[in-house]
């Protein structure tokens, strides 16, 4: 075992991971990257098909990021944002404005008076973009008179991260249950899980659950009645959301249409949205028409998921790919309304008292910057939808396989439900740990990812290659093959 990995046992705890089961083996040290390939300490190379959680945008070692990390650090690393302002920051957040706020596609949104998003707050990571947007809408609920008490309605399955704000927030019974004496109450809808929703009347088929569902969107109706029985009281203050593709909870894709006509049902009570963009966020979620997903047809790439539903939110958290993976950076985006709310003499103490010591870091803004530039390239935007096509064309070959339960690609993402019945749906008890096993034999075929449960994730970085997607999923399939064989019908 060489020396960081003995280090490691000794020292490191690991975030979501049963420390007993780490310590029995030597842990995989990664010690470079390039493009979508990472290698070890023993020189052994794998293809990283999660994007090291869902970070990577562009590839490891990418030459334009690297250089304009370089640049920065040739110029100072860090200055505090707490009474200074910074040169790649003030850059960063004009780009994002400008990225958040496309004419063309809100002219299309379904509320009239989209609010525009002109400001930015820098923040870490996702949760606390999370945590500031929450924050934001509290005390924006509270100024404006519209709450005495604000309260927050989100999707079942939620997870916004692991901070107390955010986790309150969320609705993953495993990770959250620990901490309910930390937290503050907030409600949940059942989101539109179409493949285990229990309206949808539909035997199960090989194929995308949303294309074949017989419901009549019953989860839009369970929407518009808690809806209803707030309205008597205080209307929610805000609506919180992953839109298109909710990660964590299981790589849960939106039928099209849904979060339009949700966005529609909240706003009519003056309800604030909340999209979480922590993973769709920066091109993940494919072209407009999601290609790939149930229609099929291709379009214009979008940077924002809520963007190709035609719904512009009041806040948009972004994090993960913000830096293209590089650098822990998050960027919260409100209106001007909200902004307004905080403006007052010094003496009225009407402040947003919060902020974090990295806020603004020059280097993080200054590789998102750069980050952006490849994404809004043409040639960035030509090779997404070649991606999605690719990893389209893969999965349909996993339908042979009978654990395979549902496979949702929205754009570049993709969830694959291992079940142990796919005519019944019946899934595997996570004790099972169908979902750790397959992962494991894809690491042994030089594949790496993580599962939820038992759904394996699939999200390249967008320079993997057509072969690349090919060994990601021909590796998924031998070792679903390999770990629970022909599972008994
Ligand atoms: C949708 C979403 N929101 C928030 C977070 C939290 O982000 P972070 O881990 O950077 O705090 C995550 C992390 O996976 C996420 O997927």
């Amino acid at each position: 075992m060489n020396r960081f990995a003995r280090l490691d046992r000794q020292h490191v705890w690991h975030p979501f991971t049963q420390m007993r089961d780490w310590l029995r083996e030597e842990p995989l040290v990664i010690v470079a990257g390039r493009g979508a390939v990472l290698r070890d300490a023993h020189d052994r190379e794998y293809l990283d098909a999660n994007a090291s959680i869902w970070t990577n945008l562009h590839g490891h070692n990418h030459p334009r990021l690297n250089q304009a990390v370089r640049r920065q650090l040739g110029r100072i690393a860090h200055s505090s944002a707490l009474g200074l302002a910074n040169e790649p920051a003030s850059l960063l957040a004009g780009e994002l404005v400008r990225l958040a706020n496309p004419g063309r596609v809100l002219r299309a949104a379904v509320a009239p008076g989209n609010p525009r998003l002109p400001k930015v707050f820098f923040s870490d990571d996702g949760s606390t973009a999370m945590e500031v947007a929450l924050k934001l809408a509290y005390e924006f609920a509270r100024r404006t008179g519209r709450s005495r008490k604000p309260r927050f309605l989100s999707l079942g399955g939620a997870y916004h991260g692991d901070t107390v704000g955010a986790v309150s927030l969320g609705h993953v019974d495993l990770f959250h249950r620990a901490y309910r004496g930390l937290l503050f109450a907030s409600d949940a809808v059942p989101p539109p899980f179409c493949y285990r929703c229990r309206f949808n009347r539909a035997r199960p088929e090989r194929a995308d659950a949303r294309g074949y569902r017989m419901c009549r969107w019953e989860c839009l109706d369970q929407l518009e009645q808690r809806c209803a029985r707030r309205r008597r009281g205080e209307p929610y203050a805000g609506f919180v959301f992953e839109p298109r593709m909710q990660g964590a909870a299981g790589m849960i894709p939106q039928p099209d249409g849904w979060l339009r006509r949700a966005a529609e049902i909240v706003r009519a009570d003056g309800t604030l949205l909340l999209a979480d963009e922590v993973m769709t966020g920066f091109g993940r979620t494919g072209t407009d028409r999601g290609a790939g997903t149930v229609r099929g047809r291709p379009g214009r790439p979008s940077l924002f998921a809520c963007h190709q539903e035609g719904v512009q939110p009041d806040f948009l958290a972004l994090a993960k790919g913000l830096t293209g993976g590089y650098l822990p950076m998050a960027a919260t985006l409100t209106t001007q309304a909200v902004f307004d709310a905080f403006l007052g003499e010094y003496a009225e103490f009407k402040t947003f008292f919060h902020g974090h010591s990295f806020t603004g870091n020059q280097l993080g803004a200054a590789v998102a910057n750069a980050s952006l530039a490849l994404l809004t390239d043409p040639a960035g935007g030509r090779r997404r939808c070649r991606l999605e096509a690719d990893l389209t064309r893969e999965l349909v070959r996993l339908w042979e396989l009978p654990a395979v339960g549902d496979i949702r690609q929205v754009g570049l993402v993709a969830g694959v439900e291992l079940v142990r019945d796919w005519r019944t749906r019946r899934p595997f008890a996570l004790e099972e740990r169908a979902g750790m096993r397959v992962c494991q034999a894809m690491r042994d075929r030089g594949v790496l990812t993580r599962p939820i449960g038992n759904v394996i994730v699939i999200m390249p970085p967008y320079c993997t290659t057509a072969a690349q997607v090919q060994r990601m999923i021909a590796a998924l399939a031998d070792s679903i093959e390999e770990v629970l064989g022909p599972v008994p019908p």
